[in-house]
């Protein structure tokens, strides 16, 4: 019989609860049966202090104070206000400046820039490639749209980025498909806070380049989600350049999201920016991109499009914000540190990981381990292939602990 009384199913999965939010839900029932230093709860997306309290920029709060009522009431421009579009190019690019014509659409969060790239580079029935370790709203988003996601094997034998596998799902979804989205979630990914190392990057842009003559369109998204805080900012975007140097027909997508760079997640802001190689190209992106803003959201909150171009428009509250960011960064990478020393102490194996607010553990039993975990207060995100913690959501100290707590449930 179907769960659906009303409404159409339509092709999705759609489950009774929510897996983060029911988890998230018994701990909080824990902490109110037992007290909060009986529980770790690392199953939260957001970046907390270790109190477990909601971080929040002080230099974003006062730029948020300052804003008159028509900075946040009144509607923005569909594509964005244009301070907008200038300041989140230079957010997202950070010194890197591009030759190609990158052009910026507000969207609602990352989220919005994911899906207004599938519903405009991807046809109804195609595949959409990631990785197989991927956030699994992906798969919400294109299973919305009647379109679902393929994966490629993430790592190899080595626990290296696994090149040829990613090499060979572009070349048969190019020629099946004759059109490719491909989801790049780096640096920092989430779920396993791995990094493509610049040779990583060849890899990837090699096989994109020899994939263009197969198909009428490429467009690579990299959702940059977690990109500053990965570490050194300028760093982490080294990247850039070398998504300059692939065919016309491939369109590197950046998703640009406000919601952890700036700890402004509820205000729902963030930017696609295409980097395009002509000026059709751009223009069709702002064209396209608008025209599903309108039909999907209309325009995105105005809010926080205002603080992002005030504070690029001053460079002293610019300053403030960064320097505030780097001390939270570090209290992360911090975090991430302890809990890998501990891993390798008590001998648990680790997915492949570099930085940022989740660590995954691989594992065959994951939906057994987590709820042995839980009767034991340690509340973490079971997964297909493992399980995550968020160092995020905990302080460094439940990092040391957590590795020998995962490894004695796994028996
Ligand atoms: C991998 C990844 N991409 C994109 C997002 C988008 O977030 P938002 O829509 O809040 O910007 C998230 C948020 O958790 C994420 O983890």
């Amino acid at each position: 019989m179907s769960d659906y009384i009303l409404a159409k199913q339509n092709g999705r999965n759609i489950p009774l609860e929510d897996k983060i939010f029911g988890i998230s839900n018994r701990a909080k029932a824990m902490i109110a049966e037992k007290g909060p230093d009986k529980v770790i709860n690392a199953t939260i997306g957001s970046l907390l202090d270790d109190d477990g309290k909601l971080i929040v920029l002080s230099s974003v709060v006062e730029a948020v104070r300052n804003l008159s009522p028509a900075d946040f009431a009144d509607y923005a421009p569909i594509g964005g206000t244009s301070p907008f579009r200038e300041a989140v190019k230079k957010a997202a690019f950070g010194s890197f400046e591009p030759k190609s014509l990158a052009e910026a659409v507000a969207t609602p969060g990352g989220t919005g820039a994911i899906r207004n790239t599938i519903s405009n580079y991807s046809r109804p029935g195609d595949k959409i490639l990631t990785s197989d370790w991927h956030w699994a709203p992906y798969n919400t988003i294109a299973g919305e749209m009647g379109r679902s996601i393929d994966t490629y094997r993430m790592f190899d034998e080595n626990g290296g980025f696994c090149g040829a596998d990613f090499e060979c799902k572009v070349k048969a979804l190019a020629t099946a498909q004759k059109s490719l989205v491909i989801i790049l979630n780096t640096p920092a990914h989430n779920p396993t806070g791995y990094s493509l190392t610049d040779k990583d990057w060849d890899q990837v842009i090699n096989a994109l380049s020899a994939a263009a003559a197969l198909a009428e369109s490429i467009v690579l998204m990299v959702d940059a989600a977690y990109i500053d805080f990965a570490g050194d900012e300028e760093t982490y975007r080294s990247f850039l350049p070398k998504l300059e140097t692939m065919p016309e027909n491939v369109l590197p997508v950046i998703a640009y999201s406000l919601s952890k760079t700036y700890t402004l997640y509820g205000t729902r802001c963030g930017a696609m920016i295409c980097m395009a190689k002509t000026a059709e190209i751009a223009a069709e992106f702002k064209r396209v991109c608008e025209f599903s803003a309108r039909g999907s959201w209309s325009n995105s909150a105005k809010l926080a499009q205002v603080v992002l171009s005030r504070v690029y428009s001053d460079e002293a509250l610019l300053k403030k914000v960064s320097d505030e960011r780097a001390g939270y960064r570090e209290m992360l990478l911090r975090r991430g540190r302890a809990f890998e020393e501990e891993a390798k102490k008590v001998g648990l194996n680790m997915v492949p990981f570099d930085a940022g607010f989740f660590i995954s553990i691989p594992c065959e039993n994951p939906d057994e381990i987590s709820r042995r975990l839980e009767k034991e207060g340690l509340f973490i995100v079971p997964l297909a292939k493992g399980l995550r913690v968020s160092a995020a959501s905990v302080s460094e100290a439940a990092c040391r602990k957590i590795p020998a707590m995962i490894k004695k449930a796994m028996g």
